[in-house]
């Protein structure tokens, strides 16, 4: 009975059971391609995120794009470190991936700020605000996939943000640069992810290929991924109804 109340009210539990194995000459990587495809297309059509692609996202949005990755990224290297610590004991590469990755991305909310403060922003008042919506959700689901449903779909995770750093950052820091004339030291975090993400997605392609093997963990990160599109489209969203 209490099923049958459930499939009322949630139409995803009504879909049928899909299958997300690989097909043949396939790898795990192109199913979540695929399968995120739509959630990706609507992002990318978004204006706010469209205006950052050509560079003609207002100076006062582009500051509250950085104040929304300083939250983020203020919070990647614990959330990467607490799923680290919930991998079980046979997934000890993964496990290893996640703690190498919290070091990597250790630090990289400073560099939001550094670019805050030479557009003018004092950091001590971006400390005090708290994210938006969209960040919100984004940051929740991380904490709530590492400590209490399945941390390794934080690989979901992982294939959208550093798959749109490794595509976007070098092209939003050019049309940036050429819409407005802003100098490199007030695009420090997106300059130097065109570089660093080259390695995390190889890293990322790793694990997903060759690490996730079980249905569970295929279904929740291509639950992830495309969860993490929404949420990002949902923080471009707001940033994009700011006013000059
Ligand atoms: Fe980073
Ligand atoms: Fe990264």
């Amino acid at each position: 009975m209490q099923t049958q109340v459930h499939k009322q009210l949630n139409p995803t539990l009504r879909a049928p059971f899909k299958s997300y194995q690989p097909t043949s000459g396939e790898e795990f990587w192109d199913v979540v391609v695929r399968e995120t495809a739509e959630a990706k297309r609507k992002l990318y059509a978004d204006p706010c995120f469209k205006s950052l692609c050509d560079g003609t996202m207002p100076l006062n949005q582009y500051k509250e794009w950085l104040k929304e990755t300083y939250h983020f990224t203020r919070n990647t290297p614990r959330f990467l470190s607490a799923a680290g610590s919930q991998v079980e004991d046979d997934k000890q590469f993964v496990r290893t991936r996640f703690f190498q990755h919290a070091v990597e991305e250790n630090g990289h909310h400073l560099m939001a700020l550094k670019d805050l403060r030479n557009l003018g922003v004092d950091e001590e008042s971006v400390k005090k605000t708290y994210p938006c919506a969209g960040t919100t959700a984004i940051v929740s689901m991380h904490y709530y996939l590492a400590h209490y449903t399945n941390p390794i779909g934080i690989f979901g995770a992982v294939f959208c943000f550093e798959g749109l750093a490794f595509d976007l950052c070098d092209q939003w820091a050019k049309n940036l640069k050429a819409h407005h004339g802003l100098s490199n030291n007030c695009l420090t975090f997106i300059i130097s992810h065109g570089h660093f993400d080259i390695e995390h997605i190889k890293e990322a392609k790793e694990v997903i290929n060759h690490e996730v093997i079980t249905e569970t963990d295929r279904r929740d990160i291509i639950y992830t991924a495309n969860k993490m599109y929404d949420y990002y489209r949902l923080t471009f969203e707001e940033i994009g109804q700011l006013k000059d």
